[in-house]
């Protein structure tokens, strides 16, 4: 992960690049308490981080069993083999998951009878990425189709609920962002229109977070996300709290269902370490891009007006 993806590449058309489909997911060393993490907010927060427009909608039925189907019986099998291991059965078909990090096993087929629910929740249980389903809906008018978001499996969303977001469609879903409708919409509308299964693409958002936890969008207390924050001083930082967070985000499209995945994996660099390695000058610079780029409401709206100079001052002291 680098930190030059600055406001000005922001204005290129949508920043993406296409990636490995061996890389669609990539676990490291804190797969095992992100799990942990996963499994406390699914308790405590169950109808945020899992939700489903329909449960009885049978093209969103089609789209969960398959992005289940493909991550259980084929993709984790293969990219992780010393974490999932198929189990047999007495006859010697293959059909139960084991993960070798919780012991915990699971079916390799989302059965027909299984909850939308329930599926999307051992997806949230036993991979560290966020996913968002969505679909395509026709437009009366007869114009381009665009895509609506109908279910997903979310433990770490940056500084929105999806909960506010679900049954929306793209455009209304980034209404808070600076610059979308003029310069992203409509390259978007093109890009997912035309995304054909099997191609996969990735882009990195990032932002700094100083008041937040991995999963602290689901509490209104926090001054960043209910707007209250206040222009931070250096000795106002909090370097327990302060981080640079990065979300790897990827899309690709479901072949039967014709549904587009939105995933993404965040990782959360506690500021000081970026300091310690070396990285400072960098981030600094990329704070310098952010403020000065093109759409110069993404450092509003990413807080920068608040954090920006205190953060800024620490890198380079
Ligand atoms: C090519 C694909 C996409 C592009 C270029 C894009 C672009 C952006 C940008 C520029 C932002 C502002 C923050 C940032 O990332 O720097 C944003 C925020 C967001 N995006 Fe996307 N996005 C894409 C796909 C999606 C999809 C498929 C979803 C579906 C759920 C989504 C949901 C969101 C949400 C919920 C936010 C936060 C909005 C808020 O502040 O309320 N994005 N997106």
């Amino acid at each position: 992960m680098t930190f030059t993806q600055t406001a000005a590449e922001f204005s290129m058309p949508l920043g993406i690049e296409t990636v490995d489909r061996n890389d669609l997911l990539l676990f490291d060393q804190t797969y095992p308490e992100r799990l942990s993490l996963r499994e406390s907010l699914l308790r405590e927060y169950p109808d945020d981080v899992v939700g489903v427009t329909n449960e009885s909608d049978a093209r969103i039925r089609l789209a969960v069993q398959e992005l289940y189907n493909y991550l259980f019986q084929t993709y984790l099998l293969v990219r992780y083999p010393s974490i999932f291991k198929a189990r047999e059965d007495n006859h010697g078909s293959a059909t139960m998951l084991v993960n070798m990090v919780t012991r915990q096993t699971l079916p390799m087929t989302m059965a027909d009878s299984t909850s939308l629910h329930f599926a999307l929740r051992t997806i949230a249980q036993n991979i560290d990425e966020d996913f968002f389903i969505l679909l395509p809906q026709k437009q009366e008018d007869n114009s381009e189709e665009v895509y609506v978001l109908e279910a997903y499996a979310a433990c770490f969303p940056s500084g929105f609920q999806p909960k506010e977001k679900i049954g929306k469609k793209l455009a209304d879903i980034h209404g808070p962002v600076p610059g979308y409708k003029e310069k992203l919409q409509k390259s978007m509308d093109r890009f997912f229109a035309r995304l054909e299964p099997g191609r996969f693409v990735k882009r990195v958002n990032w932002s700094l977070t100083v008041d937040e936890e991995l999963f602290s969008n689901f509490d209104k207390s926090k001054p960043a996300f209910e707007g209250t924050l206040k222009k931070l001083s250096v000795e106002d930082l909090d370097l327990e709290k302060t981080f640079l967070r990065c979300e790897r985000q990827t899309l690709h499209r479901l072949p039967a269902s014709g549904a587009i995945v939105f995933a993404f994996h965040t990782y959360l660099y506690p500021i000081r370490e970026v300091k310690d390695d070396g990285s400072g000058e960098d981030l600094a610079q990329a704070i310098d891009g952010l403020e000065n780029g093109s759409v110069r409401e993404m450092f509003t709206y990413k807080n920068g007006d608040k954090w920006a100079d205190a953060v800024r001052e620490f890198l380079r002291s």
